[in-house]
């Protein structure tokens, strides 16, 4: 019965825990946004690559459809694969902007990068109804 009771406690404050690191895998996907557009503005290949990684480590909470569910209000639940999708599509246009700058093709890499920006936009859209 303890034992039952600390797993039900343990259980429940993973529960929490990962709601509560929303804010902060969100605040990391944009600090990452942020090395990425002063990268593009200082010529900076290294500020671009560790924006990269930062959000790609930040996106990978959203490991298939459930984990997109977690995070979404009750009523958007069923936007679940949506969300799912957009999360895919901003992991592609990271590994597409990491190949071009590892090419030296800046501008096609400024270009994923719109990418980057609509997958985040398409999320957003489901979870505050824009
Ligand atoms: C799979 C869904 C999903 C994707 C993809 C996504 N977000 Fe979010 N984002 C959320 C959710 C859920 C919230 C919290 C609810 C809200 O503010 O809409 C959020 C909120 C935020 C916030 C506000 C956090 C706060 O503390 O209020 C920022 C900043 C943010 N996201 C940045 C980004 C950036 C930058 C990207 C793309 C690189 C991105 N997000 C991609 C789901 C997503």
């Amino acid at each position: 019965m303890k034992k039952l009771l600390i797993s039900l406690i343990l259980l429940s404050a993973i529960g929490v825990h990962a709601s509560e690191d929303i804010p902060l895998n969100m605040k990391n996907m944009r600090d990452g946004m942020i090395l990425i557009q002063d990268g593009f503005l200082y010529n900076k290949k290294e500020s671009i690559l560790s924006g990269i990684t930062k959000i790609q480590q930040a996106n990978s909470i959203f490991q298939d459809a459930k984990c997109a569910e977690a995070i979404l209000p009750s009523e958007k639940k069923k936007y679940a694969t949506i969300a799912y999708i957009s999360a895919k599509n901003l992991n592609m246009y990271l590994i597409k902007m990491k190949d071009f700058i590892d090419e030296n093709s800046t501008v096609n890499a400024a270009d994923a990068y719109s990418g980057v920006i609509h997958s985040c936009t398409h999320c957003h859209a489901i979870t505050r109804g824009w």
